[in-house]
């Protein structure tokens, strides 16, 4: 259900894209790039100050690589300043926490992200809890989740936020609304599940997972679907009330190619809205990211 536009930033509804069969498309690429020349104009408008991200990435993971340099990319485009660390496969814990801490004790930068996941012989906690909220522009430590439990001022995850983005923007309904979210990562389904429920927000929220019972029946009840599970094309025709908003956060490389939790072709065709995917959260994780890089040089005194 679409809200009226007067509440909702500037709904565009009905200027949407729409798919083949005529629900609206919540088009990430374009809502990041809003969000991109939004955050280049407030810096500007602050004197442009110099506002950094610092990335650290560990490995030679490929697809890892790829979206650490889109980061760099966008954050350059929104006109911050990014930092790169890269470390080897072979490097140690000791190794990973130092350019951690390096970066942590830098008062020149304001946002740090981890790429996850590290190689497996590194725990990434104790990489984590070097972060200090006002840096943890990923929202993922202890300290950042908690606050977000106990709706303190904090960085948010930027999935989970970029759905929030998404739905903000484009006007769905979600007072009173059934929503459901489908996984429980740290990373997004969790974090999703307080977002959408707290006050403000205000849906009523359904935690599903890979042990539900009856999953097409919880998902049929719901208003709302966020896929967060990771499974390829789980999401089908049958899972979806018509007219209900589904937003896809899966990702999962498959011998087709990459493709997310949605059958997008089938549930195309009876979605009120839906992500495309790509293009969809994906974007919108980024954008998030550098929304939250700015959150942060202003809490830090620097914006
Ligand atoms: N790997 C995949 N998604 C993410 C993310 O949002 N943040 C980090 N740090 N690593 C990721």
């Amino acid at each position: 259900m679409l809200q009226s536009s007067a509440d909702n930033h500037g709904v565009v509804s009905t200027s949407a894209e729409r798919t083949p069969a005529g629900a609206i498309l919540l088009d990430g690429n374009r809502l990041r790039d809003e969000t991109v020349v939004r955050l280049r104009g407030e810096i500007a408008a602050a004197g442009d100050p110099p506002v950094c991200l610092a990335t650290v990435l560990v490995g030679s993971d490929a697809p890892s690589r790829i979206y650490v340099n889109m980061k760099h990319r966008k954050a350059t485009e929104a006109g911050m300043e990014s930092r790169g660390i890269e470390l080897p496969d072979t490097a140690t814990q000791a190794e990973v926490e130092a350019a951690v801490a390096a970066l942590v004790a830098d008062d020149g930068v304001h946002g740090i992200l981890v790429q996850l996941p590290l190689p497996a012989h590194l725990d990434p906690e104790p990489v984590l809890a070097l972060l200090p909220p006002e840096k943890d522009v990923d929202g993922l430590t202890d300290r950042s989740l908690g606050r977000l439990v106990r709706d303190l001022p904090g960085h948010v995850p930027c999935t989970p936020l970029g759905v929030m983005r998404l739905i903000e923007r484009y006007g769905i309904a979600t007072q009173g609304q059934r929503a459901v979210v489908i996984g429980r990562s740290t990373l997004v389904g969790l974090p999703q599940v307080l977002l959408l429920g707290r006050r403000g927000c205000d849906a009523t929220v359904t935690l599903a997972h890979s042990r539900t019972d009856d999953l097409i029946d919880v998902c049929r009840s719901a208003d709302i679907i966020v896929a967060a599970a990771g499974q390829a094309h789980m999401i089908g025709v049958d899972h979806v009330r018509p007219g209900a908003t589904v937003i896809d956060v899966g990702v999962s490389r498959t011998e087709a190619g990459i493709v997310g939790d949605v059958d997008f072709d089938a549930v195309q065709a009876v979605a009120g809205a839906i992500t495309p995917m790509p293009g969809g959260t994906g974007p919108m994780t980024i954008g998030c990211l550098l929304e939250n890089t700015v959150a942060a040089a202003r809490m830090l005194g620097a914006l």
